[in-house]
């Protein structure tokens, strides 16, 4: 069995929200039109919009409900004000026509030092079992920002030292427990649909100690990552060579 790569966001979250487990960890995902804006704008103080196929954060823009009538609009480093009705038109300004675009739940993320991150939860399958190989978080470079992506500014931090740091009162060892098992879990169900030797999960934390699936890379970057942690390192190494020989 090869490795495959799947670009498409929709296609790696489907069988997660259809498993009815694992789909409470999953934040509500529907395709954007017209139609689902509205309705995630109802159910959700925030949202976020991203390209179905897209990388390293780009294109992807935040929309917040900061009352009854007026909304915020966050992309890149800037933010716009509109009203509520006036967000989809506001967005067709933004958004690039000739792509696909996902809207989501947007999860209130836990802060380091006043910075939103998400964990970086890597997976591999040399074998026939699934290994864990990687923990670590990505902090967002500023309080406001949309994403916590290294390509923009975020910092790769040693999850004990980020878990410590924490601006949230949360149980640091049961959350870290269930963010295990469910990447665990979450691989089973991906490796199981797809030909899959490696998975990249983005994992949230939210500020009440939810844990939360957002992404599933399945060609995950390890720049820079030896001098973080060189025996994580070594281990995704390890995997990877008994992987390439099969
Ligand atoms: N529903 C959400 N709620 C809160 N933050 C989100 C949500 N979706 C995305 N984000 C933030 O945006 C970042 C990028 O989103 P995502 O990982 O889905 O796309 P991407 O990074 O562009 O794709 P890839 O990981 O394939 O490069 C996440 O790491 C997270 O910080
Ligand atoms: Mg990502």
């Amino acid at each position: 069995m090869r490795h495959t790569v799947i670009r498409s966001k929709m296609k790696k979250s489907s069988p997660l929200m259809d498993d009815p487990i694992i789909s409470r960890y999953i934040p509500k995902t529907d395709w954007f039109h017209t139609s689902s804006l509205r309705r995630m704008l109802r159910a959700y103080s925030t949202v976020y919009i991203k390209p179905d196929i897209g990388r390293r954060g780009n294109g992807i823009v935040r929309v917040t409900r900061r009352n009854r009538s007026e909304s915020e609009i966050s992309y890149n480093d800037k933010t716009i004000r509109c009203s509520t009705d006036d967000v989809h038109y506001e967005l067709q300004k933004i958004l690039n026509p000739n792509k696909k675009y996902l809207i989501q739940q947007g999860i209130n993320l836990a802060t380091y030092h006043g910075r939103p991150f998400d964990v970086r939860v890597v997976l591999q399958k040399p074998l026939r079992r699934w290994h864990l190989s990687w923990v670590s978080a990505k902090v967002a470079p500023r309080r406001s920002s949309v994403v916590t992506n290294i390509a923009k500014g975020a910092k790769d931090i040693r999850i004990n030292r980020t878990l410590k740091g924490i601006d949230q009162p949360l149980n640091r060892l049961e959350v870290m427990r269930e963010l295990i098992d469910v990447s665990y879990q979450i691989v089973q169900i991906l490796g199981s649909r797809f030909p899959l030797k490696i998975i990249g999960l983005d994992m949230g934390i939210d500020k009440k100690g939810r844990v939360w699936f957002i992404e599933a890379n399945t060609r995950p970057d390890f720049k820079g990552l030896g001098s973080l942690d060189l025996k994580q390192y070594r281990r995704y190494l390890e995997a990877k060579k008994l992987t390439a020989r099969r």
